[in-house]
Parts: C-alpha cells; structure tokens; sequence
C-alpha cells in the first residue's frame, strides 16, 4: 500500500488535490501535515473526515520530531504544498515566509534523505521566474524572484536541487500557475472580487488593472500533481500551466457580468510595490513527458467557482468578515 506524505492538505490547492487523490486511487494511505495557520481550514476535508485512507496530524513542517515520526510510517511519497502563499502579506512581514517556504522546506527535505522514499515532489510557483513581458518561461529559465514569497519559494526549490544533486534525493519540482477554484481562501484576486461584488461593496483593482496572470483551474492542478506522481523523472522540474492568460481586469469583469453587477463597483487602488507585470509558462514538457493536459477552459472555470462561492457563502462569510 502506497503512503503518501502531504503537507499543507488543508489550503486551497492541497485539498482539493488530497480529495482527487482519494478519488482516483485504491488502497493507499495518505497523511496530512498541515499547521492550520490562518489560510488553513479542515472544513475543506470533512467530507472524508470517514475515510479510512486519510489521516490528519496538526502541526508544523519546521517540527523535527513531528517530521521524523511521520516519515517512520514508511513514507513512499512526499508531496509538499505547505507554503506562506500570500504575496501581499510577504511584503509586510518576510518573515514567516522565510521560516516556513525554506526552514520548513528544509526541514522536510532532510528528513526525507534519511528514509527511504520513492519521491520528494516539491509545488513550487510560476512566479520564482520572475516577470516576462513577452514569450513564456521554460523549465530552463534562469530563476528571477521579485517578492519576498517568490524568493522564499525560489530559495526552496533551490534546497530541494542541492538535495538531488548532493545526496541523490528522488525529487522533482513543479511550477504551476495561477491557481482558482474552490475553496480558495478570500485574500486572492478571483474570491475577493466575488466577495466583495455579491455584497456590492466596491472592488479593488490594483492600478489599471493590466497585469496579466496564467489562470489554471484546481482540479487540473491536482491532477498535473497526481500524474506526476506516477510518471514524472526524479530530478526533473515541469511547468504546470494553462496557457489561460487573462489580464486582471478583464477577469474581474468577466466576474461582474456573471454576476449581473456593475463595471461602476470597480475601483483602482494604488499599485502593490514590485509588481509582476505578466507570468507565462510554457508547459510542453509536463504534456509530452507525462501527457497531462488541462481540461477546464477559463470561461466554464470562472463560472464554475463563481457557482461555487454563491453556494458556499457561509464558509467564505467566515473569513471575510
Ligand atoms: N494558489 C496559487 O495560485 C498557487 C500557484 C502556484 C503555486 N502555489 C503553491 O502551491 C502551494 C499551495 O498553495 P495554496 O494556494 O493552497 O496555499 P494556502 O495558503 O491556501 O495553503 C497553505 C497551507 O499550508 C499550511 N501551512 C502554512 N505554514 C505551515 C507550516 N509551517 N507547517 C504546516 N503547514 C503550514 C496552511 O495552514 C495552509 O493549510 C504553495 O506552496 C504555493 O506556493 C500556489
């Protein structure tokens, strides 16, 4: 029976991939590591709260001897989502993205070199490339982090190389973009703006709302993330991306016309400092090398999370207020 190791399962992108795991898997066994930080929330998993295969352990991915003890289970998998993961949050305090995306990183890495798993998959971001105003990046582009959190994450990514190279750790890193879909915690773009737009409270754009981001709807993430699993070479990196390029404005008022609001709730704040004009991966090799292809298009995804946040206003309520 396969254990799998997951950290950070109760965010946004980890649950949504822990449930498509145990969807699409038999006899396994999977443990969630996760600290339940602010952006960490077990109503995203009750539902398999029943289910024998999963098993939820609080605590910190920087606790050595929590680490240890999960790895003693005889982990076959790592696959590690914990992150501080808002931008805007690094550039008032780096601090804690520091600890967690690299101690942590760290921490976790160094426990996996002294057991015995099959493979260390690291969820990296599209923005440790920094920003590109024309082209796209490929898996080979020199790193070119901008913000504290895609420094941390870059730094990351670096750890998890030198533990391939120097101890022969089995670990591959992924790049995804932009993620959206359900559960997403109400900070981000996509649900601050259905948030806001349902209580017709004015919706903050940042400048003129040009900045262009790669949206990738969820599900297709976890299944880029499951697939990789199977088939993907240790020490390889592969770009997760949608091919979906949306400037922020034009998300925003795609959200409004579904919405039935008006364009006149927009308002334009002042621009976050360093600023990522435009992300844009190229993701051949993750299509050709392991045949993972994303399935939700931008307009049935928005339309689908927009459903979704209508439907669940009680859980996002809790945060927003
Ligand atoms: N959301 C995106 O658009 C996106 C895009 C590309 C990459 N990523 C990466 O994907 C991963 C998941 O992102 P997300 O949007 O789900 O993030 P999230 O903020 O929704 O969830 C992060 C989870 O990690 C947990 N956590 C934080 N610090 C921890 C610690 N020290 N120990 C244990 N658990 C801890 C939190 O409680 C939370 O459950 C992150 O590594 C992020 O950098 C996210």
């Amino acid at each position: 029976m396969k254990k799998i190791f997951v950290t950070g399962g109760a965010g946004f992108i980890g649950a949504n991939f822990i449930r498509f795991l145990l969807e699409n898997s038999g006899d396994i066994a999977v443990f969630n590591l996760d600290k339940l930080t602010y952006a960490g929330d077990l109503e995203r998993l009750k539902d398999l709260s029943s289910d024998k295969r999963y098993n939820f352990i609080e605590g910190d991915i920087c606790d050595k001897e929590i680490v240890r003890s999960i790895f003693s289970r005889g982990i076959d998998t790592v696959v590690h989502f914990a992150a501080e993961s808002h931008v805007d949050r690094s550039i008032d305090d780096a601090f804690p993205f520091e600890r967690t995306n690299v101690q942590g990183t760290l921490n976790l890495l160094d426990a996996a070199r002294h057991s015995d798993i099959e493979m260390f998959v690291h969820i990296s971001t599209d923005e440790v490339y920094g920003e590109i105003k024309e082209g796209q990046f490929f898996e080979t582009t020199p790193l070119n982090p901008n913000s504290p959190y895609s420094a941390s994450k870059a730094a990351g990514d670096l750890f998890v190389r030198a533990y391939q190279h120097t101890y022969g750790l089995p670990a591959i890193v992924l790049r995804p973009s932009n993620n959206y879909g359900p559960w997403q915690y109400p900070e981000k773009l996509i649900p601050v703006v259905i948030s806001r737009a349902v209580d017709d409270k004015p919706v903050p754009v940042y400048a003129q709302g040009l900045n262009v981001r790669e949206w990738l709807y969820v599900e297709d993430c976890a299944e880029a993330v499951f697939q990789v699993i199977e088939k993907g070479k240790a020490g390889e990196v592969y770009n997760v991306g949608s091919g979906q390029e949306k400037r922020n404005i034009d998300v925003v008022k795609t959200i409004l016309s579904i919405l039935g609001k008006p364009e006149s709730l927009i308002e334009y704040v002042k621009d976050r400092p360093g600023h990522d004009f435009r992300y844009s991966l190229n993701a051949d090799k993750i299509k050709k090398e392991i045949g993972w292809q994303p399935k939700t298009g931008f307009d049935e995804g928005i339309e689908k999370t927009v459903r979704w946040y209508l439907n669940n206003e009680k859980w996002w309520r809790r945060f927003s207020s």
